[in-house]
């Protein structure tokens, strides 16, 4: 059978890994596929030093190869919303599958662009883009498609989860590990979107929808970063048990769906909270499996075109298919999801651990006791550090139970009014995922 015509387009990071694995892999790739699959031409204006294209056709315009009729297989790695989404649909437009790494590009307009490849019978497969090597969309799917999924988590940033992990093990300043993340190539290329949550938020939109057959909506999601935590409070988190990790949370409740990126207290004896470093790891709840948990590589050239090579081959097995008989881009028949609504951070349910700067004097506990009690919401642990007592003053640190946050944000609003209180409320929520 005749080989399978690859385009790839961007040659960075992830283009570069990708090239490498189709070429250093090809045979085992071919058996796997059923026939061979070779990079027929690339669309890129750098060359990278780290791939031998050798005599691969190569050109500055990614619409030369979206044109090529040559091409089966369009493999969008350039990333960013604008042009990416004007390739991908003038792929589709042209009869052409896709594979993509761009999570940005599915969690903004993937309703839109599912939409037209379904109209042109094609596949858009986008595996890489959600937590690098790790075949979790696949998992979740395929492998859990008898499940009633009830929740996932996630530490799906590869960067975000480098900082945190070599602030607290290694003492170095955010900024310097963000460098090295970038120098690395995990980082963005607008690194606020991995500190301030938005990378990760994409990916957990991706999650959401996948696992409870919901549209994608990115706009609802809550994002909360990392870059206001402190040393202070990684180790009052330590001290209770606790580590802090950047999470993505997707829980479906009777009354919505929630979906919220933020940092988070788990349990240190939790498997997904000793993932460190780049690495990613995705806890999926099903109602018949129970717990699961996938882990890898997050991040990083051929950790990512580990997953952009398998779509590729999945497309290739695919393409003699009857295109209604496919797994649906969503997991779920399009016009079977549903229009469960994404609950406003409000209305999401968690513990929380508060960190209340207050004045050393009698009456204080009972004061803060007494207006987390008047919202009916329940302390489980409570430290005071009267070693580190400063200019008066006291850190009281307290982990409540799970309670709906608007009570949170009410009981923080009445404790910044009182005049023992000093400094803002640290809110920090937590989840036990058991
Ligand atoms: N910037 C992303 C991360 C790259 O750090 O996880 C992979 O999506």
């Amino acid at each position: 059978m005749k080989p399978v015509k690859v385009g790839i387009c961007g040659l960075g990071t992830v283009g570069g890994g990708t090239f490498n694995v189709l070429k250093r892999n090809a045979e085992e790739i071919a058996r796997r596929a059923g026939r061979g699959i070779e990079v027929a031409q690339i669309a890129t204006r750098h060359p990278n030093s780290k791939c031998d294209t050798g005599s691969t056709p190569i050109t500055a315009d990614i619409f030369d190869l979206v044109n090529n009729p040559e091409i089966d297989i369009v493999v969008e790695l350039i990333g960013g919303y604008t042009v990416a989404k004007e390739l991908v649909l003038k792929a589709i437009e042209n009869g052409k599958h896709v594979v993509t790494a761009n999570k940005a590009l599915i969690a903004v307009h993937g309703n839109e662009i599912f939409a037209k490849a379904r109209e042109k019978g094609v596949i858009v497969a986008f595996e890489a883009s959600v937590a690098g090597g790790i075949p979790v969309i696949k998992a979740i799917r395929e492998g859990l498609a008898g499940n009633r999924i009830n929740w996932l988590a996630g530490i799906i940033n590869g960067t975000g989860n480098f900082i945190l992990t070599e602030m607290r093990e290694k003492g170095r300043t955010f900024e310097d590990v963000l460098k090295e993340a970038q120098e690395l190539g995990y980082a963005e290329a607008d690194p606020t979107f991995d500190v301030e949550g938005i990378d990760a938020a994409h990916k957990l939109t991706i999650l959401a929808s996948i696992a409870f057959g919901i549209p994608l909506q990115f706009d609802k999601a809550y994002t909360e970063g990392i870059a206001r935590l402190t040393t202070a409070d990684v180790n009052y988190a330590e001290a209770l048990g606790y580590r802090i990790k950047h999470l993505g949370v997707a829980r479906r409740t009777e009354a919505g769906i929630e979906l919220r990126v933020h940092p988070t207290l788990i349990p240190a004896d939790r498997l997904i909270a000793n993932v460190n470093g780049v690495m990613n790891a995705v806890m999926v709840n099903g109602d018949a499996v129970g717990s699961t948990l996938y882990y890898g590589a997050g991040a990083g050239m051929e950790p990512t075109a580990s997953a952009v090579v398998a779509d590729v081959v999945d497309v290739t097995r695919a393409l003699t298919t009857d295109p209604n008989n496919r797994v649906p881009h969503l997991a779920f028949q399009p016009d079977s999801l549903s229009d469960h609504p994404i609950l406003p951070i409000t209305a999401c349910e968690s513990a929380y651990y508060l960190r209340i700067q207050a004045k050393d004097h009698p009456g204080v506990l009972a004061q803060v006791a007494t207006i987390l009690s008047e919202r009916g919401i329940n302390i489980e642990s409570i430290m005071q550090k009267e070693a580190e007592v400063q200019d008066g003053l006291v850190p009281v640190i307290l982990v409540t139970h799970r309670v709906v946050e608007q009570r949170i944000d009410d009981a923080i609003a009445a404790l910044e009014r009182l005049d023992d209180v000093v400094d803002k409320v640290v809110r920090i929520r937590v989840e036990q995922l058991n």
